[in-house]
This record gives structure tokens, sequence and C-alpha cells, in this order.
């Protein structure tokens, strides 16, 4: 048991390992040590080898690493353009008439997009950008539906110097105000509308409304997806295919700095307005590059990659775009919900396109064990050679479905922890290296440092505390759009000299890394910091449950007191007694939930994260805070339903 005075207690002991495949690990571009001892005695000479041998450049940098806390500029002077290495460089090479992108439509419709093909289309659409005075360093909102042309609207804006800012789809009017106005952005390229569930989303009407408060806005594009009606202000909005057909079909790509601004994405955090995460051109490049190839073992004469995430969070601007199309891969690119028409869409296409490294989150592989693993089983997944997932620390007994249910026993699974600041993957297995442990990330990339330290910034040798950075690396934030200071004071400031990124992390007997979610989410029971994940972990264990949120609630005994929230698997039961034990037997008494609720689903923000904040309200009985973040607001109505009703045990 753990010491009182740990900075988090370490509960759980996974012992289950897998080592990659011989056959796996014989293939793999990685499969010894040498990348992190060279990485270990020059950063600066290994990020430079990877920037040399992974991007083209028009003019070779100067030096490759300028740090001034918190501020990093890599390769400074030299110069490229992002789509250039995205597109360009694959045709001239010979490899035009290769898939970039096979696309799937909700409905069923489908896309073959070669290189070729998207490096015309790109080059027409910068023309068109161009042609409605965007110019180099402008910003240029992008509003769309997971379909191509929001790969070629990046490119486009790459192509000629203008900085994109994604809104996911399923945002509000008023999400796209505060965002088009915080970039004062001068074009919007948005969709009619796209489909979701076998109905059309409109997405023009949604976009309208904010027009309306966003002066800094000259013309808005609209894409023709969705079919429905919509209002086209004459002067100002204007029809993609029409400007297209008219579009000139060469533009050269300009030549971009390293640091120049490539994108802004905007992360909501916990409070306050959402912050303009800034990322750069060379250094976020190399990362996306280097880590996609590396990670995902990526071979592009036989990988069909696929990653189910929306071009509107950082997974998809990293590993849907940029990463992908810098390496030459063929991936799929799929519209719409795992569940449209059936339970086993994802499936199909995985069978339908022959995937081979397949992308996903925590929070789709629970989703997918509540619906039973007869759903994968109706489908021929033995194309598939290596799985990841992102987002959420993956409980040990989700990692194991996936592992059987997906994998068939034989994909090595990377298990990838990063966030919208860090640009690209920093703490991941390498497929063909490492030994893994159900739900552990495992080590950091080499190129990457990372240190676990305790209150008062000592490093943590074993057991919990706060992961840091101790170095910079290519990919990482460069500051938030127009506030240096929230920048310096969210990043910087909790622990000298280092980036703290707001997550626990535990480091075990083998050094291996185990994230533990958010420290404001982490439990004190008695004096004991418990972590959610650890005891939400334990849960899931159980044979009969797919899904657990656990929460802190205030208690006049314990300080707070662990109040558990359960979606059981499909067609199974267990009683509320029988859980409480199994989490005691699973990591201690101490962790023993004092409530346990039954729930169909769990409160989640759009791209799949529990929200624990709102269950502590329910739990402590208190009106909700702001709820518009959710994804469905009625699941947390239904839950304060079921608290007024429950009794809680002891
Ligand atoms: C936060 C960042 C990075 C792309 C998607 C999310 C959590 C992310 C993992 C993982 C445990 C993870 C962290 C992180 N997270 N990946 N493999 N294991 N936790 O991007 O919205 O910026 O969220 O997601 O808490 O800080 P994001």
């Amino acid at each position: 048991m753990s010491e009182h005075n740990d900075t988090i207690d370490a509960l759980s002991n996974e012992s289950r390992t897998f080592a990659p495949p011989a056959t796996f690990a014989a293939a793999a571009h990685i499969n010894d040590g040498a990348l992190h001892a060279e990485a270990e005695a020059d950063l600066e000479a290994f990020w430079a080898r990877q920037a040399r041998e992974l991007i083209t450049w028009q003019q070779p940098w100067g030096s490759v690493l300028e740090w001034d806390l918190p501020y990093a500029r890599w390769f400074v002077g030299g110069k490229l353009n992002v789509a250039e290495n995205c597109l360009d460089r694959h045709v001239a090479a010979g490899f035009g008439s290769k898939v970039a992108i096979h696309w799937e439509g909700e409905p069923g419709d489908t896309r073959t997009i070669t290189y070729a093909d998207l490096l015309d289309e790109v080059q027409r659409f910068a023309n068109v950008l161009r042609s409605l005075g965007v110019a180099k360093g402008d910003r240029v909102n992008i509003y769309l539906p997971m379909i191509p042309e929001a790969a070629v609207a990046m490119l486009a804006c790459a192509r000629i110097g203008a900085a994109h800012s994604v809104v996911f789809g399923g945002f509000s009017a008023q999400s796209l105000i505060d965002r088009i106005n915080d970039a004062e952005a001068k074009v919007l390229i948005t969709a009619d509308g796209g489909y979701r569930r076998g109905e059309v989303f409109p997405l023009k009407p949604a976009a309208d409304e904010a027009l309306a408060h966003t002066p800094t806005i000259d013309h808005v594009v609209v894409v023709r997806r969705g079919g429905n009606d919509v209002a086209m202000t004459k002067g100002r909005d204007h029809w993609y295919h029409e400007l297209m057909a008219e579009a000139d079909p060469v533009c050269a790509p300009e030549a971009m700095d390293a640091e120049d601004l490539l994108f802004l994405l905007y992360t909501s955090g916990t409070t306050g307005k959402p912050k303009g995460i800034m990322h750069t051109t060379g250094g976020y490049l190399t990362h996306v590059a280097y880590t996609h190839r590396n990670v995902f073992d990526l071979h592009r004469d036989r990988d069909v990659y696929w990653c189910t995430a929306d071009v509107g969070w950082i997974t998809g601007h990293s590993y849907i775009v940029y990463g992908p199309l810098a390496n030459g891969a063929t991936q799929v690119m799929y519209e719409g919900v795992p569940n449209y028409p059936g339970n086993d869409r994802f499936w199909e296409i995985v069978a339908k396109y022959g995937v081979t490294i397949f992308y996903t989150a925590p929070t789709a592989i629970r989703t997918f064990m509540k619906w039973g693993a007869d759903e994968p089983a109706k489908h021929d997944l033995s194309s598939l050679r290596l799985l990841g997932t992102v987002g959420e620390p993956i409980n040990p007994e989700a990692w194991m479905w996936y592992h059987h249910n997906i994998g068939g026993g034989r994909c090595p699974i990377v298990d990838t922890w990063w966030q919208t600041e860090t640009g690209g993957i920093m703490i991941s297995p390498l497929p063909g290296l490492t030994v893994t442990k159900p739900g552990s990330a495992t080590f950091a990339l080499p190129g990457v440092n990372i240190e676990v330290v305790d209150d008062n910034a000592q490093p943590v040798e074993h057991g919990g505390g706060y992961l840091t950075l101790t170095r910079p690396w290519p990919g990482m934030l460069r500051g938030i759009w127009g506030d240096p200071e929230r920048f310096v004071d969210t990043y910087w400031s909790r622990f000298q000299g280092r980036y703290f990124a707001g997550d626990g992390a535990r480091l075990d007997d083998d050094g291996y890394l185990w994230l533990l979610g958010r420290v404001d989410d982490v439990m004190n029971v008695s004096g004991h910091r418990i972590s959610t994940t650890e005891v939400e972990s334990a849960l899931v264990s159980h044979p009969a449950v797919a899904e657990a949120a656990v929460v802190g609630a205030n208690d006049a005994t314990t300080g707070q007191a662990i109040f558990a929230y359960v979606t059981l698997r499909g067609g199974q039961d267990v009683d509320v007694a029988t859980l409480r034990d199994h989490v005691a037997t699973e990591i201690g008494a101490i962790a023993k939930p004092k409530a346990i609720f039954f729930t169909p689903d769990l409160p989640k923000t759009r791209s799949g994260k529990i929200m624990r904040r709102l269950l502590r309200d329910v739990a402590e009985g208190r009106n909700l805070g702001d709820t518009t973040t959710l994804a469905d607001a009625s699941v947390v109505d239904e839950l304060q339903r079921r608290a007024a009703e429950t009794p809680s045990e002891d």
C-alpha cells in the first residue's frame, strides 16, 4: 500500500506484457535502441537528421534550435513549404498515381483521390483563396464536415502561407464567432451540410448565424455536400465548385520561414475563453512526419492507414493531413459515425480497403465493447497489423479487448500520449521494439525528454507525480494567439523551467509510464491521493463493465468520497456490492467507491473525453455549470434524476 505523502498514490499493478511479434519486429523501421542512443547523445543533431531526411527544404537552416525559455525556434533560417512536402515532391518522385485518400462518405458514396489529383485541387484552391484576397500571413477559417475538401483547404492555405484555423463541424455558431474573431480571419470555408447518422446536418445556416457577428470575414466559400437548401449572400458567398471551375491550375508554393505560423487550433480547456494554440512550419512538420513514420511503422508501399479522428482536432491535423501526407501514405478518410447504418461500419471499412494500421480513441473502443464482439467478428480484419489509441488513458481491459477482438491477438498496440499543445506524439511504444503493458503508454519517444516530478519539482523515480517536459521539441506550441502572458502562466509557471502538461503520471518498477489523467481530477480520500483513472480501470476490469467514470465528491468524514458512474457491456448485469468488492480486490479497500450509479451513457465532450467536472456537480447535488461543450446534454439530466433517487452505501 502506498504512503500518505505521495504526490499521487499508485494503486494498480498490471503484470501482463506483450513483446513485438518477431516477424513484425524484423520488418519494422525501428527494432533496436540506436535511435534512443542517438537522441540521448545529441538532441539537436538527432532532430536535424530527421528534418533533413524526412523533409524537403527550399533553403537550409542556420541553427537547429534557439531556446529562450519558454520560446523555442527550430531550424532557424530554413525555408520550406508544407504543401510542397505533402504533395509536389511525391508526384515529382513518380507517385502521382498513388492513392492519397480513399474517401468513404457516410451514405456509402466514395472518392478515390491520388496524389496528382490532390495536388491539382490544392493548386486550384490556393489560387481561389488568392483571388478572394488572402495573402501570406492572413488567417482563414475552416468549418467543414469530414470531406476531402477539408484537407484541400488546409493544404491550400499552407501553399500560399496563410494560417488556417479549423473549427470542428459539430461546434455551434457561438464557438465559430469566438474563434473567427480571435483570429481575425478573412475568409470562411464551409459546406451546405454534412452527413451524420443518416441525416444531413446543416452547417451553412450555423455559419450564417455566426457571420452576422464576424466583421473580419470578407468572403465565404461553400462546398456542396449535404444538398440542403442554403441562403447565399451575393458578393460574399461563393460555391466552391463554381470558383474551382474557373481557377488557374498552377500555383507555385510560397517559400515559408521554418518559424512562420502554419495554423491556429483552439482548445477550450476547463475555464475561460478558448486558447488559439500556435503551430509553426518546419519543426511541426518534422515532428509529425517522424512520429507518423516510426510510431505507426509506416511502409508507404504497402500500408493502408486509417485514423478515425475528425480534422477539427489536432489528431486530424497531425495524423490525417500533415504526417501521413508528408510521408506519402495511402489512407482512408471516413465522413460519418461508427454506427451507421450498423454498429459494424468501421469493421466493414477496414475489410473493404484492407486497412493495415488503425488509430482510434479509447472512448470509441469502450463503445465497441458495449456493442459486443460479434460486430467486428462479422468482418475479415486480417489485414490489420498495427493498432493505436489516443486521447485518454486506455483502461487495461479495453486494451485487452482491442487486442483480441480487433487485432486478432497479433497486432502491437501503440498507446500514444500527446496534446494539442505538443503538436505530435510524445510518449508511445515503438511497435517493433517496445514490450507493451496494457494501459501503459510506455516511454518517451527518442528526442522527447519527460520527467515525472513531485510537488516540489523533485524527480520521482518510482510512483505518481506530475508529467513535465524538460527540453524543447520541434512540434511544440509557439504560443497562444494574442496572449503571451497566458502562454507563460498556463504551461511554464507551475514548475520552473519546465513545461507542465496538466497530467499526472506514474512510473512503475520497470520505468514504464502510466498516465493518470488530469491532475485536477485527482481525488483525496482520507489523505490518499487517488487517480480517477486507476479506479476506472479497476471497474472496467470487471467482465460486466464497458465504461466507468469516477469523481471525488466532498465528504464530511474522508474529505472526498469516490462516486462511480458505470456503463455495462451489452447483455451483462452486476450489482453494486460486487463491483465495490471487485475494486477492493483489484487495487485496495481505500479505492472502494462510496456510491455506484449505473447509466447507459456518460457525459462526454464532443471529442469523447469524459466530463468529470459535471459528474462532480451531480455527485455534490450542485446546479450544473456550463454544459455547452457536451456532446449530448440529456445524459446529465438523466444522471441527476437517478442521483436524487439512489441512496449511497458506506
Ligand atoms: C490530453 C490532451 C492528443 C490528441 C487528442 C487529445 C489526454 C491524450 C492520451 C493517452 C492518457 C491521454 C491527456 C492530454 N491524453 N492522449 N495516450 N493516455 N491520456 O488532444 O484535446 O489536446 O487533449 O488528452 O490528458 O493532456 P487534447
